[in-house]
């Protein structure tokens, strides 16, 4: 049934394999199969890549997918997940998972949550009811529910943020981090990543990185990023960042973002990335192109009879005009989302397939330059 490289019994590594620049290119080796990077980690919050069967997700050539604490522990729960014989086995993916530890996703419910030393309190999204998670609790949420990579359990401030505020809350993520460690059972070709915090001070991120290291993880996370700051700062805060950890580890930029972040950020030294963007914009009718973006919903696609794109690799360009895409949007039938959700995950893949490619036969200045052209070209 996998379609995986499962080595069997092996320990979590990620091994390089070539150099271009600061970026790189190698494999993840983990218990459930082995993965190219870099690479880009499609979402699946609640247990499913919305509106996606997971053939579809492993035929763009996927090979890692990304689950959340937050999401499932409310629902159907963990127990439930572990009960169902874990999330491969509930969702269909053989292949390896990583989830986010929580501490993201409740920052995002403003209001409802409070934060002290030992962890979060916080209310439902769904039902207001009332639940608690600290770095013990997630990890063993994340234990229960049979995650690939387990994400340390952390606090992210929202950025502009003044540096004391940053620095208490990376300190406090940085004694969390410890207890997660604390907390995580060691399974052969699992792992645990921490994640450095710190916003776009480099001393704080250099406390982070060398706390993180001093405990030691599998891999290692980027996170704080994207969270207002812009691209400019997030490129100068990676590039003072990713030097500061192991050249022998993954590294994992969250929540990162479009083409162009990815390829900045793979020429800064990142391996992995997941972002809900390119499966959002397919739900709304937003198709990711070699030529930038096209909005499917607006009304001068009624008669294109053109694909979406002319690459041929797009799993749906050759089968649907954008006519037909159209329609199916302005009549919301539900295949729209589907489609759409497939084509840019596919394009995510092949943009990464591209990078990696061009990493090792060292090309990716010249990668860069023509991926860069061709998007600000616009629509054919
Ligand atoms: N997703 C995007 N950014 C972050 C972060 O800083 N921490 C966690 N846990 N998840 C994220």
């Amino acid at each position: 049934m996998s379609d995986f490289l499962t080595d069997s019994a092996a320990k979590m590594e990620w091994k390089p394999e070539a150099k271009c620049g600061m970026a790189r290119a190698g494999h993840l080796h983990t218990r459930h199969g082995t993965v190219p990077t870099p690479t880009f980690m499609p979402v699946g919050t609640a247990g499913t890549v919305k509106g996606m069967m997971m053939d579809s997700v492993r035929s763009t050539g996927a090979g890692i997918v990304l689950g959340n604490t937050y999401h499932l522990m409310l629902r159907p729960t963990a127990d439930r997940v572990q009960k169902l014989g874990g999330l491969h086995k509930m969702m269909d993916w053989s292949g390896p998972i990583l989830t986010d530890s929580g501490g993201f996703q409740v920052m995002s419910l403003g209001a409802l949550r409070k934060i002290d030393e030992d962890g979060v309190t916080f209310r439902s999204h769904i039902d207001g009811s009332k639940h608690r998670l600290s770095p013990e609790i997630s990890t063993d949420i994340q234990f229960k529910l049979d995650a690939t990579i387990s994400m340390a359990f952390d606090e992210c401030p929202a950025l502009p943020a003044t540096p004391e505020v940053l620095r208490k809350s990376m300190e406090m993520s940085m004694r969390w981090a410890a207890r997660s460690r604390e907390a995580f059972t060691q399974r052969e070709g699992y792992g645990q990543f921490g994640i450095v915090q710190g916003g776009t001070e480099k001393d704080l991120r250099a406390y982070s990185a060398k706390a993180l290291t001093d405990i030691g993880f599998e891999g290692y996370a980027i996170g704080g990023l994207a969270v207002g700051e812009g691209q400019e700062l997030m490129f100068s805060t990676l590039d003072f960042t990713t030097p500061m950890l192991p050249e022998d580890k993954a590294r994992y930029l969250m929540g990162v973002g479009t083409p162009d972040d990815l390829l900045g950020a793979v020429m800064r030294g990142v391996d992995m990335f997941d972002c809900v963007m390119p499966s959002r914009a397919g739900r709304t009718a937003r198709a990711y192109t070699e030529r930038g973006t096209l909005n499917l919903r607006n009304a001068r696609f009624a008669d294109d009879t053109r694909p979406i794109t002319p690459e041929d690799d797009s799993p749906i360009a050759g089968r649907y005009t954008r006519a037909y895409l159209h329609h199916l949007f302005r009549a919301n039938e539900m295949l729209g989302p589907m489609l759409l959700t497939w084509h840019n995950l596919a394009y995510y893949q092949r943009l990464m397939r591209k990078i990696r490619a061009a990493i090792v036969d060292g090309s990716l200045p010249e990668l860069a330059q023509s991926l860069r052209a061709d998007w600000a070209k616009g629509d054919w």
